[in-house]
């Protein structure tokens, strides 16, 4: 038996393509371990999306020159998009690793560390570009219809991410994405459908649909398109899934189709991620995100008057080129007058080989940068936390996600009766007490407190009135 240590950051598609590369190690006789000093290989999947996500990894890279020099059998490998952005430079930033492999060639990883520990040295597996990234192999590394998926590498084995669709092509000036993952490509619809039935049989109830820009997809065959509404359908017939959610949007992709499917199909969450990123118009356009904040805030309109009960999510980025006061102030506005339910926030971080990196200077100071995040942040919160208040004394139905982050922290292993979190279909995280055997379960809670990100629930019991039997006659 072998040894494998993985760590994966970024976003959703790396947790599934860590789950894909464990599956196929297992099959070489790969076992998961923990402890970096005891694995015989030690994989990072990587991100650029942000400098500090690189350095992050790099300095993880650092702490194992010690571990590789006591220990030269041990394969170090690096994976995924900072593979794929760096290629030669991980080889002389951290000269111990022994592989660098892009997104799009993960499925040579067995073979490539074979090569490795059969002493043919350092071995580099990249897309030579976009181009490259669109060919026969790289879509072949990116099919997840592989009933060995790792299903203990997910976030619980109830839940699955599902991957629609790879690439972008939307290249927004600030991103790295679509130079690391190539040009966007649907996947047919048929092995979509095929996957999910899979994952439905090994006892998966929520599936989360992947893509970059996942509302974009289109999949044409013959004169038939298949767009996301019409995945949503198919799938929504298929028993034992109790959850389709999809991740993440792109506003200008916000379809009536699609607004009408989420509607509809009762599998479907009202949850729409669906990043505005500015607020400003001068800098959505700097940005090249293809849309005014009048579009967007049409689509929201929209999301609304079709979906009453959406929960829409955001993404920001503060600081970005030229970003004046007035612009960030327009931002606070968008942010005010949406009311999303939550927004993830980010510093601009330059990152070489975009266009933003290449025509704009990147001359908003740290610190300006930082106390705009925190503004956005707070008055965010503040949103949130309104939001949340709604759900007082109202009953939500969870997906019960096992024991909480503080059950787990406290070492709260035995005993039935633990705190559990679950989600509600708006992707809310509900904290309540009950039997961890809840775990994996659809429960019905009632909300008596909330926080920003959270709300605390009891679960439902049916009270049923005791028939009073006339005295004497009792068992
Ligand atoms: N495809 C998705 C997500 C892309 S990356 C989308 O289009 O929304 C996730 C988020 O990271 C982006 O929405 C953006 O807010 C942020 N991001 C991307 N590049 C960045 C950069 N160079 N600096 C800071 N944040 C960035
Ligand atoms: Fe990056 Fe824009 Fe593509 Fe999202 S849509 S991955 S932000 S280029
Ligand atoms: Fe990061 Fe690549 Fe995802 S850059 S956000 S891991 S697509």
């Amino acid at each position: 038996m072998k040894r494998l240590y993985i760590e994966t950051v970024g976003c959703q598609m790396n947790v599934l393509d860590s789950e894909m590369v464990v599956a196929s190690l297992r099959k070489r006789g790969y076992e998961l371990e923990r402890d970096e000093a005891s694995a015989d290989v030690l994989l990072f999947n990587t991100c650029s999306v942000r400098e500090q996500a690189e350095n992050k990894t790099y300095s993880a890279l650092g702490r194992l020159r010690s571990l590789k020099k006591a220990n030269p059998d041990k394969i170090i490998g690096v994976m995924g998009c900072m593979a794929q952005k760096d290629q030669q430079l991980v080889f002389d930033r951290a000269p111990y690793v022994d592989l660098v492999v892009g997104p799009g060639q993960l499925s040579r990883i067995p073979d490539l560390i074979d090569q490795v520990a059969a002493g043919h040295g350092k071995q580099m597996a990249v897309s030579l570009g976009r181009k490259d990234a669109a060919n026969e192999e790289v879509r072949r590394s990116h099919e997840t219809f592989d009933p060995l998926r790792d299903p203990t590498m997910r976030p619980t084995p109830f839940q699955a991410y599902l991957r629609i669709q790879i690439g972008c092509d939307k290249f927004c000036t600030y991103c790295i994405v679509p130079s690391t993952r190539g040009p966007e490509q649907g996947r047919p619809p048929q092995q979509i459908y095929d996957e999910a039935r899979i994952l439905a049989d090994q006892g998966c109830k929520e599936i989360t649909l992947i893509g970059q820009t996942v509302n974009s997809y289109r999949y044409k065959s013959g004169e038939s398109t298949t767009r996301l509404s019409d995945l949503l359908v198919n799938l929504s017939e298929i028993d034992g899934i109790k959850r389709l959610k999809f991740v993440t949007n792109y506003p200008k992709d916000m379809t009536n189709d699609l607004l009408a499917a989420v509607r509809d199909l009762p599998k479907v969450s009202p949850y729409l991620h669906v990043p505005a990123q500015s607020g400003s118009n001068t800098v959505l356009t700097r940005m090249k995100r293809g849309y005014s904040v009048e579009d967007y805030r049409e689509m929201m309109a929209r999301i609304y008057e079709m979906v009453p009960d959406a929960a829409v999510t955001s993404d920001f980025i503060v600081g970005f080129c030229g970003e004046t006061e007035a612009d960030f102030e327009a931002t606070k506005q968008l942010v005010s007058d949406c009311r999303f339910k939550n927004s993830f926030i980010f510093k601009y971080s330059e990152r070489p080989g975009t266009k933003g990196a290449e025509l704009l200077a990147d001359d908003i100071p740290f610190d300006v940068k930082h106390r705009r995040n925190n503004e956005l942040l707070e008055l965010q919160n503040r949103i949130s936390e309104q939001e949340n208040q709604k759900f007082l004394g109202q009953r939500v139905e969870v997906l019960v996600e096992g024991p909480s982050s503080r059950a787990v922290s406290r070492g709260e292993v035995e005993g039935d009766l633990v705190q559990l979190t679950g989600r509600t279909p708006c992707d809310r995280i509900v904290v309540f007490d009950g039997n961890r055997r809840l775990t994996g379960e659809l429960v019905q809670l009632a909300i008596y407190e909330c926080a920003p990100h959270t709300l605390f629930g009891a679960i439902v019991t049916e009270h049923v009135t005791p028939k009073l039997l006339p005295l004497g006659q009792g068992a």
